[in-house]
């Protein structure tokens, strides 16, 4: 059956992805109904301050939202919050939703997003044991604060060791355990890695790496330790779990759509059905930067990959194409990441890394992949440029210190 004309787009999914396509669509000159499915009662908001300024009690939850609830009704976009979506049907054109309704769409767009990756040892059910990833976690966790002493936070990740370094900032006693034999190992390399470690035991977290977690002990159903592949007990009366996220594609795999490491798109975010397409965490793609497929995690892409989205579902074509980039904030360290650098032989450091203050460059051969830079924003910026203008940095380049990359962004601007 072909799609109602009279219908119009459906997005599931309310958060940085989500809400960015209905805006972009309405943007590019959609003009039919525009709905929002969210699964969450919030109106959609910023998921980076909740491990940082919001967990800290810094940033009031209204500062979170995206935007005010009468936005969206001036724009004509349908927000049903509380509501998940649970099939789509592609011959009829109908998503169904958890209470029942039945909405028909001409275009339908998949923003769901992950879900934490759940720790599955004994006594993970306990009380005091929390993840990071709405709004809701992080109530949970501050109704808790007021008589936590000691925490564990599982997984030295992006999300754990932010949450450790805001905790303890706070005043509490943070041990942090990972698997790996360093940190963030998913996304930098060895230096940056080896520097957090630093800094994070200099702060006073008592950092297990290459460290397992057998189970989680307890006490009339509440947590009261985490002990480790070797038996030893790290006491605990909170405990993060920050393993990683897993991309909500059933869905979409359920009616039919091609899904591998997240639902597979092109470059215009259409998946194998053409009214059907998916962004942000869990679309998997293909493009420039990275030999392989992707799918990345981060608010960069939810919002690149929504404005392609948007557009396309208005009938423009606007491939999406950015450099990727990432960042994470711990303690007082501005970590910020460019390119996909997985697979690199080679690091070519600038500035000091004892001070603090450092970038560095990623290749692969002669290949220059991407940059991380600590506490040094220009060259990251730089690097972002670069990336997106397809500059081939060599390594006599980043080496040079007294070569200013901004020079090379303008050069490099000129020739393009
Ligand atoms: N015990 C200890 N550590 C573990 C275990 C385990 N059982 N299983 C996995 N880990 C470690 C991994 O080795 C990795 O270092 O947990 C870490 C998870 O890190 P990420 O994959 O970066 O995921 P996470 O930190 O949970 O962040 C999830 O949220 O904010 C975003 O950018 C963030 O996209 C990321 C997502």
């Amino acid at each position: 059956m072909a799609a109602d004309e009279t219908a119009g787009l459906v997005v599931i999914g309310g958060s940085h992805a989500g809400h960015q396509v209905a805006i972009a669509a309405r943007g590019a000159g959609f003009e039919g109904p525009i709905t929002v499915l969210s699964d969450e009662r919030e109106l959609p908001y910023q998921r980076p301050p909740l491990s940082k300024a919001y967990l800290m009690g810094k940033q009031p939850r209204e500062a979170l939202l995206f935007r005010p609830a009468g936005f969206y009704e001036d724009q004509g976009i349908d927000m049903r919050l509380g509501v998940a979506a649970t099939t789509i049907d592609r011959a009829g054109h109908t998503v169904t939703c958890d209470n029942g309704t039945v909405l028909p769409y001409r275009k339908l767009v998949i923003a769901t997003g992950t879900r934490v990756r759940p720790l599955t040892v004994p006594g993970a059910e306990l009380g005091g044991v929390h993840y990071i990833r709405t709004l809701s976690d992080i109530d949970a966790i501050m109704a808790e604060l007021d008589r936590v002493k000691s925490v564990v936070v599982i997984g030295g990740g992006f999300i754990g060791l932010e949450g450790a370094a805001a905790l303890k900032t706070m005043g509490r006693d943070v041990a942090v355990v990972e698997l790996a034999d360093r940190l963030m190992a998913r996304g930098v390399g060895k230096t940056v890695s080896g520097y957090f470690a630093d800094h994070h035991r200099e702060q006073g977290i008592d950092l297990r790496l290459s460290t397992g977690v057998e189970s989680l002990a307890g006490e009339n159903g509440h947590v009261t330790g985490v002990v480790l592949g070797g038996g030893e007990v790290l006491a605990a009366d909170l405990v993060i779990v920050g393993i990683g996220v897993l991309p909500n594609q059933e869905i979409a795999a359920e009616a039919g759509i091609d899904c591998a490491n997240g639902i597979i798109v092109d470059q215009f975010t259409q998946t194998n059905d053409p009214d059907i397409l998916a962004v942000g965490d869990c679309a998997q793609f293909e493009g420039r930067f990275y030999d392989g497929p992707l799918r990345l995690e981060s608010v960069q892409n939810a919002t690149d990959q929504a404005r392609t989205a948007g557009a396309t579902v208005a009938g423009e074509k606007k491939p999406y194409d950015a450099a990727p980039w990432f960042w994470s904030d711990q303690f007082d360290l501005k970590l910020q990441m460019t390119g996909i650098t997985a697979g690199y032989d080679k690091e070519i450091i600038r500035g000091d890394v004892a001070a603090g203050e450092f970038s560095v460059f990623y290749f692969k051969g002669d290949k220059w992949l991407g940059t991380d830079t600590v506490n040094q924003p220009s060259n990251h910026i730089a690097s972002r440029r670069l990336l997106d203008a397809g500059y081939a940095l060599t390594q006599a380049e980043a080496g040079d210190e007294g070569l200013a990359l901004k020079e090379l962004v303008k050069a490099a601007r000129k020739a393009g």
